[in-house]
């Protein structure tokens, strides 16, 4: 999905996101593990001061498991509770809740010494469009969930989810831009395929990725794209149209006149990596690590 922006736009976001936190709890961010920072919102922080925080790394699935690691540590030290999860399989999905429990304790001790008992959790899911929003609620949720009535304040349509004695879920997610004005983000979001491609064309963006792959995850194109016995011979030896015209040949996809065609190529490598046919790749690594280069 992808949904173009405007100052009114964000404006309405950011006021209805203002009234509903009142109601809420605790905050779950999704976020995409690929790329965990760049698919933040840079004002939810901000929005989200003085609630429990809860970030989803999603699409986990699809990062590198090394890296997921590292970024539950980085969030953690920040004073996030963090769990990994895959939101289309339903890994991960089990362990929430007792980490709703510990991410609200204080709010469940005060409740209790004030004699109000089991008064269930509540909480917000928000992030930016395409980070899995929807697919999270309809696997946590699932069908043992049962929608309670609409509830004074809270925005037209909304209604809560009660997914157990201990958690609320309000049904709607918030969508959230993404810091779209910082051109790195840009490309990061361009990669994963949650902007429009129009910020590059397609075959700059294949060629940036195939220049990011060959620094960070050398292994990864040769792999994919190379016969057998070639498969060893040493990294950076191609230049990116020449791998571009690499993957044109191995996919058959040559022009009139056995010239490449480079647009498919481009396309074939970025899909291939946005399905994660190319192997479990993390695009943007904790602040600390940014100069080491990963394995995986
Ligand atoms: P949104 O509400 O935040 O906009 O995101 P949505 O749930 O629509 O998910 C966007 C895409 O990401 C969907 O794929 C969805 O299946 C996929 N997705 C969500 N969570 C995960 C995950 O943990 N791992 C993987 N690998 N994919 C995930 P789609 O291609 O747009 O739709 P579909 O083909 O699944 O129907």
């Amino acid at each position: 999905m992808n949904i173009q922006w405007y100052p009114g736009h964000m404006t309405k976001a950011k006021r209805a996101m203002k009234e509903d936190i009142k109601l809420i709890d605790l905050i779950i961010e999704l976020v995409d593990a690929r790329v965990p920072l760049a698919s933040r919102n840079p004002d939810i922080d901000e929005l989200g001061k003085g609630k429990a925080r809860l970030i989803l790394l999603n699409k986990s699935d699809l990062a590198s498991e090394k890296q997921n690691e590292a970024w539950t540590a980085w969030f953690k030290k920040k004073g996030f509770f963090v769990v990994k999860v895959n939101a289309r399989s339903g890994a991960g999905l089990k362990q929430i809740t007792g980490v709703v429990q510990e991410a609200c304790k204080e709010k469940i001790e005060r409740d209790r010494r004030r004699g109000i008992l089991n008064r269930p959790v509540r909480a917000m899911v928000v992030g930016i469009p395409n980070v899995g929003k929807s697919t999270f609620i309809n696997s946590f949720a699932g069908k043992a969930c049962t929608k309670t009535g609409n509830k004074p304040g809270v925005t037209k349509g909304n209604q809560w989810i009660r997914l157990n004695k201990t958690l609320e879920l309000l049904d709607t997610p918030g969508i959230l831009w993404p810091r779209f004005e910082d051109q790195r983000v840009g490309l990061l979001l361009a990669f994963i395929g949650s902007i429009n491609d129009e910020i590059l064309n397609k075959d700059e963006l294949a060629m940036e990725l195939i220049r990011f792959l060959e620094t960070y995850y050398p292994q990864i194109l040769p792999q994919r794209y190379l016969p057998d016995e070639d498969k060893e011979v040493s990294s950076g030896s191609r230049t990116e149209l020449e791998w571009l015209s690499q993957i044109a040949k191995v996919r058959g996809c040559l022009l009139k006149g056995g010239e490449p065609d480079y647009g498919k190529a481009a396309a074939i490598v970025i899909d291939d990596f946005r399905s994660g046919r190319l192997g479990r790749i993390t695009l943007e690594f904790p602040p600390e690590e940014m100069e080491e280069s990963c394995e995986n």
